[in-house]
């Protein structure tokens, strides 16, 4: 009994682990796609100060963003002529995935706990 709470255990551990992104995938697609090049290199100084600071921000809020510039305009959406372009080839789990690198990486916009 004790081992299959155990198993249980571990393989609830292992999907959220998925559900919550790889961060390993997400730096290499974060990389691929040189989003460093505008939100600068440590995704903390950007390359102009209207452009966001992405180090250290809420996963789900990132996730929120991107998925919202994939939605465009309309309900939900946003509409943004840089960003549009950018997350055009991601697919859901890059997203997941460069919003948990991103999360990951130390910034000045969150308090970790
Ligand atoms: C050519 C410059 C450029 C590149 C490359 C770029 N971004 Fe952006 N990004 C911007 C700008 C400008 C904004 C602000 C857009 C707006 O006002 O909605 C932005 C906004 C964002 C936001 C929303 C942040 C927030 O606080 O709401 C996220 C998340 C983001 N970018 C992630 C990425 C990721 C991930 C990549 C790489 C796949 C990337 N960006 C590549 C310029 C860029």
């Amino acid at each position: 009994m004790k081992k299959i709470v155990f198993a249980l255990i571990c393989s609830a551990v292992s999907l959220s682990a998925m559900a919550g992104g790889n961060v390993a995938n997400g730096k290499a697609v974060a990389d691929k796609y040189s989003c460093f090049a505008c939100h600068g290199k440590d995704y903390n100084t950007p390359i102009d100060p209207s452009y966001p600071k992405l180090a250290g921000q809420h996963k789900d809020y990132l996730v929120h963003a991107l998925t919202a510039y994939k939605r465009g305009d309309g309900a939900n959406g946003r509409s943004n002529a840089i960003m549009t372009g950018q997350v055009k080839p991601l697919s859901n789990q890059d997203i997941q995935d460069v919003a948990a690198y991103l999360h990951s990486l130390p910034g000045s916009l969150v308090n970790h706990r």
